[in-house]
């Protein structure tokens, strides 16, 4: 199956600033700042509790999308627990690595960086998630929580959030089997990952909210990724709910 339209939908339905937009020099100028303090620093994760916890129904019923966040640090532990809830590693079967979301051929093209502002232990910074052996790789030093509420239209909340996840989609993970019509799993791969993701931080008594209202190539320099190959789709705020 062709694999043009899938990428022509992913490109033609990206919102987009207007060329000379307001304040297009200073956001530039700011990305550069964070991309001079590129790390490459694996920190591991607490191991993440399989078995215990609040009851599902529980976090069904409680889950709501949470705007207002108090400005308070959220432990290490519990962003290890949402990380392993979103995209964990459960089980090996094969050459497979199982998670705790299911993926279309088990091929997963989601990829999860997370934006720290406020995790104890943890310096602000961007940080990329390797489910493999469940660490955190540090991409940069510096609290990018107001250029992401920036791209993110200006939705303020993101920038008081503790932390932000941000989900990428590598498309050629899937698309290289399923052709175009391997966008459709993409997106409904990361639908699951980030629905679990919210499932735990309320059972952590902790609040989100879903985002998918940005500009997608200003994350997508944030993050350093190219385009072409791996763009954001996705967006979780996560703190203590005020
Ligand atoms: C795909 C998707 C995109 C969303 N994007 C945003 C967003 O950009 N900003 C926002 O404040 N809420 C966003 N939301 C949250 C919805 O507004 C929210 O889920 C809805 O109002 C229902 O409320 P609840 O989540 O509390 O049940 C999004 C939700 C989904 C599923």
């Amino acid at each position: 199956m062709k694999q043009v339209i899938g990428y022509q939908f992913q490109t033609e339905t990206k919102y987009q600033r207007e060329p000379y937009s307001a304040g297009a020099i200073e956001r530039q100028g700011k990305r550069e700042k964070l991309r001079e303090k590129l790390t490459d620093t694996a920190i591991p994760l607490p191991p993440p509790d399989r078995e215990n916890g609040w009851p599902l129904y529980r976090a069904l019923n409680d889950r709501r999308s949470v705007r207002e966040f108090q400005n308070r640090p959220v432990t290490l532990s519990a962003l290890s627990q949402i990380l392993w809830a979103a995209s964990g590693v459960t089980q090996k079967a094969g050459d497979f690595l199982l998670r705790t979301a299911p993926s279309a051929g088990a091929l997963y093209p989601i990829d999860i960086y997370v934006s720290v502002r406020s995790v104890e232990t943890l310096k602000p910074g961007l940080y990329h998630f390797l489910p493999a052996n469940h660490s955190l790789r540090q991409r940069y030093e510096g609290d990018i929580s107001e250029l992401l509420a920036d791209a993110a239209l200006n939705q303020d909340f993101l920038a008081e959030a503790s932390f932000n996840l941000i989900f990428t989609a590598v498309f050629e993970r899937t698309t290289w089997k399923y052709g175009s019509r391997g966008f459709r799993y993409i997106y409904l791969d990361a639908g699951h990952i980030a629905q679990n993701a919210a499932l735990a931080a309320v059972s952590l008594r902790l609040g989100s909210c879903p985002v998918a209202a940005f500009f997608d190539d200003e994350i997508n320099a944030l993050l350093g990724v190219n385009p072409a190959r791996e763009s954001t789709i996705y967006l979780l705020a996560v703190g203590w709910p005020r």
